[in-house]
């Protein structure tokens, strides 16, 4: 099987590659990725250094190079992570957001129409359903919940979804489509709640927190995501759309808490600050489906993959101290200097 993963030099697609690498020795895997601000090889170097990892420089919204790539390798899988990603960056400057998430989507469903492919697997987002009230811990998420979102970033992901549908049924493109909650582990890009939220302490700096710090993440180690859409390209349905969420919600402010405690840094460092426009108050996936259907559960609670995670972040400084020091310290200027 050869399978190319768009976006896989960010955090969750470098952490399928890597799945896949160790879980189908067989398959070979082509990574297509712009390298973005979010795009890191440095994430891959592991992966070069095996024969059926390929890496090719490219944007998703590229026609001209990603029909090349296709009639060059003939995929036998598409798996779509390629994103822009990040909620406050889309609040800021929501047209990049467009041509990635939307055209750059097109592009690929173009190219498996002209191309042929097996499966086309879109990597969507919980936050197409919009949110839920935090007063209703009765409700969640499941695949028929209607879409209704908050953000550029959100409505962004709704359109590319509408149109891996839309291309299922008219082109007959047999495709997948899963929607993740919030994930968490290794190589998140600091801009992120978690990984800030340890840098800053790490630095004993103040820890921004939106608001009131009440509204609820749905919390899911980024392997049990791995694992989850694995499953979905090789047994999931074509046509389906499958919820993937593992029941360990938090408030923002739990989650920091718990940072500082295994860190052993003071409640203090906590600033409350100017909340999120939009901000989505509550999300919770209901993962009946995939569970039922596919044999999924999640492997890691929320206790022990959030000390993993902050065990990982201090064993590789190196990794975030060189993001941190670049571009990013403009980005985090301009997001929280007098917020
Ligand atoms: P990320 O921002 O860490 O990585 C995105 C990657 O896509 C980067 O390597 C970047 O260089 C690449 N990229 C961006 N624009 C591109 C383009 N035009 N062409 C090619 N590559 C491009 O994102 P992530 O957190 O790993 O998210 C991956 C996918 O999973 C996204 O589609 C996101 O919507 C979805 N998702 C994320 C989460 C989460 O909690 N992070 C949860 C559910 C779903
Ligand atoms: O639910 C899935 C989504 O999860 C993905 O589709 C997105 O790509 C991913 O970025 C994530 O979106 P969120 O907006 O939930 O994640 P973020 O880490 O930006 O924020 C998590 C919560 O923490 C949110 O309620 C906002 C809050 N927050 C975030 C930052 C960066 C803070 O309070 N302070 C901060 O500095």
């Amino acid at each position: 099987m050869k399978i190319i993963v768009t976006g896989g030099a960010g955090f969750i697609g470098s952490n399928f590659i890597y799945y896949e690498l160790k879980n189908h020795a067989e398959d070979k895997i082509i990574c297509l990725d712009k390298l973005t601000y979010a795009g890191n090889l440095e994430t891959l170097a592991e992966a070069q250094t095996n024969e059926n990892f390929k890496f090719v420089r490219g944007d998703i919204a590229d026609r001209e190079n990603v029909y090349k790539l296709f009639e060059a390798e003939k995929p036998d899988i598409v798996v779509n992570f390629a994103a822009e990603s990040h909620v406050d960056r889309s609040i800021e400057d929501p047209e990049l957001f467009l041509r990635t998430n939307i055209i750059g989507t097109s592009v690929l469903l173009d190219a498996c129409r002209k191309f042929g492919i097996k499966r086309f697997h879109q990597v969507s987002t919980d936050e197409v359903y919009g949110d839920l009230p935090l007063d209703r811990p009765d409700l969640f998420f499941t695949e028929t919940t209607n879409l209704h979102t908050s953000s550029p970033y959100s409505a962004s992901k709704a359109a590319a979804d509408l149109l891996v549908q839309a291309y299922q049924r008219t082109y007959k493109i047999p495709a997948t489509i899963s929607r993740c909650s919030n994930n968490y582990g290794r190589f998140h890009f600091p801009e992120k709640l978690i990984p800030l939220m340890i840098i800053n302490a790490l630095h004993d700096k103040k820890l921004p927190v939106y608001g009131k710090g009440i509204n609820v993440r749905d919390w899911l180690y980024v392997d049990d995501h791995c694992s989850a859409i694995d499953l979905i390209i090789r047994k999931g349905t074509v046509g389906e759309v499958y919820n993937i969420g593992g029941h360990n919600e938090r408030t923002n402010l739990e989650v920091v808490k718990t940072i500082l405690k295994i860190l052993g840094k003071s409640e203090d460092l906590i600033e409350f600050v100017t909340d999120r426009k939009g901000h989505d108050q509550r999300y919770a996936i209901d993962p009946t489906k995939i569970s039922r259907e596919l044999g999924w559960t999640p492997q890691t609670k929320f206790d022990d993959g959030i000390k993993q995670t902050v065990a990982w972040y201090l064993e590789n400084r190196a990794w975030w101290e060189k993001i941190i020091s670049g571009e990013y310290k403009n980005y985090y200027a301009k997001m929280y200097d007098n917020r």
